[in-house]
């Protein structure tokens, strides 16, 4: 019963015919990339390496593709490359990837579309031929508590695939799924109080689920992730070099 609630819920939301419980994004992301049968993958500079990982576990070669002022994949750059197959758009930070997504499909490449960071919004799963979200402890919907089981959810196109079977996990997915909306506005508010108060924040003029509000600043105290074309080599971008140690943002958690 909890599993065919959770597939109701997930196939609906993101507009796909079957939907899954993983064991966390990174085996979300690896099943996703073997299902599209994909063999080389871009991915932006901006994500978490579990992403990369999980391209390298599912036999793919991986490229890192710069991001731009908006710290979302820059999409001029897909083109200075003939071999990729399959990009993943990960909404970095809650700022919807909508328009990269809709040209990044009539470039004719696949999508594999993460929305660990960015739930709430319309139209996610609409233009994305895969898409996965993490329910991990620090994810857009915290619904697992273990950062290697967190669980994640995998929307797709074709066969049933053999589930991560966690009862209580599934069941507190399907509880939290209904808060959505509710979290949503909470984010929302907050962020507008922000707004008010003269705050200006990346992506704040386009669709964005607020995960985190990001800002730029000469006075970094936190780094949000280190690019991965610093931790894997032979990857220039240069935009975001030229922005990187200039980020810092405000949590917008929703019991904050
Ligand atoms: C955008 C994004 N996708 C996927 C993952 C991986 O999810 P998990 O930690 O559940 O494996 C992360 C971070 O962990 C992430 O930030």
């Amino acid at each position: 019963m909890v599993n065919k609630i959770f597939k109701e819920n997930w196939t609906k939301y993101f507009g796909k015919d079957n939907a899954a419980y993983l064991v966390n994004g990174k085996i979300a992301i690896e099943k996703g990339l073997k299902i599209l049968k994909s063999k080389t993958v871009a991915v932006p500079t901006y994500t978490c390496n579990r992403v990369y990982e999980a391209i390298i576990n599912a036999g793919c070669t991986p490229i890192i593709i710069d991001c731009d002022y908006d710290l979302q994949i820059r999409l001029e750059q897909l083109s200075k490359y003939d071999n990729i197959d399959t990009v993943i758009v990960p909404h970095m930070f809650g700022i919807q990837a909508l328009n990269e997504i809709k040209a990044i499909k009539k470039m004719g490449y696949k999508i594999l579309e993460d929305c660990s960071q960015c739930l709430g919004l319309p139209e996610l799963g609409t233009y994305s031929d895969i898409v996965i979200a993490s329910l991990g402890p620090t994810k857009w919907l915290p619904v697992g508590v273990d950062k290697e089981k967190g669980g994640a959810v995998l929307a797709y196109k074709g066969k049933n695939i053999n589930w991560y079977d966690n009862t209580t996990a599934i069941h507190r997915s399907n509880v939290m799924f209904g808060d959505i909306d509710k979290i949503f506005l909470h984010r929302t508010g907050r962020v507008n109080e922000l707004k008010n108060a003269g705050l200006r924040f990346i992506g704040g003029e386009r669709p964005n689920s607020w995960l985190r509000a990001m800002y730029f600043t000469q006075n970094q105290t936190r780094v949000p992730y280190t690019p991965l074309h610093d931790l894997h080599s032979g990857f220039k971008c240069p935009i975001t070099d030229s922005i990187k140690d200039n980020l810092d943002w405000v949590s917008i958690f929703p019991n904050e």
